[in-house]
């Protein structure tokens, strides 16, 4: 039976496929290091498990939630907007709830893009951005992101014809791969693209938490008008070690918000209420909580780039996620030494072409493994020979 020509251009989701290789590896006994997927090692905190525990005992919780989330979740979601951001949302009109911020990434394409129209991608990105361009008909216009821009896309080289073909700019800052951040004054000159164009902005906040150094993460929605071109993607995934849970949420101006919501009462029946209500307990977790995880990857991060500056990279101190996106050694392409990485040393990491054709030359580490394993990782490195001179024949 053939599959339908929309997946043509789909190929393998790129951590189910590095899960096949960790699975291979292991069949053969490899003892792997997996800096791989971003998914956080440490427990969900305790007040959500306690939470989850009571709610699903519950059989109020058992039946179909409502399609939007339940009026308490989005409550809990605009009460922490506003603490936040300052921002005031109508919790019945401008936000949903998500099954994960995946889902409404994804979904949110269908929404918007008829077959034909554009969508600006930034290159290196999280895929999913591109590949539910191309579920959805449409056509990913690549914005090159790197050290040269300090990875924001540069509005002013989008081509006229492509940004008036587009429904949607996706942006995620702070940033998965590479870790970068924006401000206010950049989200401002996007909105004013966007306005001009009448383009729909989508948001992926997923790491707005997960920040160091005295760095805050801005959102779109505190600046005056964007809530009627913007729409912001929250996780509760990283910030609150529960991607196994799928929660998360949405909001933005009810206009733009309604496709979204359309598209997913007629696909999707909700989160499980239970889990909608840990939801709640997660977003009333004290800071502490959340600024003591961070310290952990904060510290992490510091082990990490010191190894890494001893094996030759020359690698700043990214300000929030739990990336760091490293230039791969002269002569080699991004599989080739994550191949060599796996092979050699039995570290996973992701090839930065998975992010897309401009994160060839990058590869990605993710701070998921405790601070002796990321020491063991740079000495695995050394003991293997791997480090950013290698192909030069320096020796380290
Ligand atoms: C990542 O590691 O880039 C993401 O966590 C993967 C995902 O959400 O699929």
């Amino acid at each position: 039976m053939k599959p339908s020509k929309r997946l043509d251009r789909i190929p393998p989701y790129l951590f189910a496929e590095i899960d096949r290789k960790i699975d291979e590896a292991k069949a053969k006994g490899a003892d792997i290091i997996s800096l791989g997927i971003g998914d956080p090692d440490t427990a969900t905190f305790p007040n959500i498990v306690e939470k989850m525990h009571r709610e699903i005992d519950d059989a109020s919780n058992h039946n179909y939630p409502p399609y939007q989330g339940t009026k308490d979740f989005r409550q809990a979601c605009v009460n922490w907007m506003k603490n936040r951001f300052g921002v005031e949302l109508d919790p019945d009109k401008e936000t949903v709830a998500l099954i994960g911020s995946k889902e409404g990434i994804a979904h949110v394409f269908f929404g918007y893009v008829d077959p034909g129209d554009y969508t600006l991608v930034p290159d290196p990105a999280y895929p999913v951005y591109a590949n539910a361009t191309y579920l959805a008909g449409g056509e990913p216009y690549f914005m090159p992101v790197g050290p040269e821009n300090n990875y924001l896309p540069d509005l002013g080289k989008i081509p006229g014809e492509v940004a008036r073909k587009a429904k949607i700019m996706f942006l995620n800052y702070p940033n998965n791969p590479t870790g970068a951040v924006a401000n206010l004054d950049y989200f401002k000159e996007v909105l004013e693209f966007a306005k001009k164009y009448d383009i729909l902005i989508c948001h992926d906040q997923a790491y707005c938490e997960m920040t160091y150094d005295g760095y805050v993460a801005p959102s779109f929605l505190q600046i005056e008008g964007a809530r009627d071109y913007c729409i912001e993607f929250f996780s509760h995934s990283k910030t609150y070690n529960m991607t196994g849970w799928r929660i998360a949420w949405a909001a933005g101006g009810e206009k733009v918000l309604t496709p979204l919501k359309t598209i997913k009462s007629n696909i999707d029946s909700g989160a499980f209420k239970a889990v909608q209500k840990a939801g709640i307990a997660a977003l009333e977790t004290p800071q502490e909580k959340i600024t003591e995880l961070n310290e952990i990857y904060r510290s992490r991060r510091n082990i990490m780039i010191e190894g890494l500056r001893e094996l030759g990279w020359d690698v700043g101190s990214p300000k929030a996620t739990f990336y760091l996106w490293l230039p791969v050694p002269k002569g080699l392409n991004s599989a080739e030494l994550a191949e060599i990485m796996l092979e050699r040393a039995g570290i996973v990491v992701p090839p930065g072409n998975g992010y897309g054709p401009n994160g060839e030359g990058f590869f990605r580490i993710a701070l998921t493994v405790d601070e002796n394993k990321l020491r063991e990782v740079v000495e695995r490195m050394k003991k293997a020979g791997i480090h950013f001179n290698m192909a030069s024949g320096a020796v380290y």
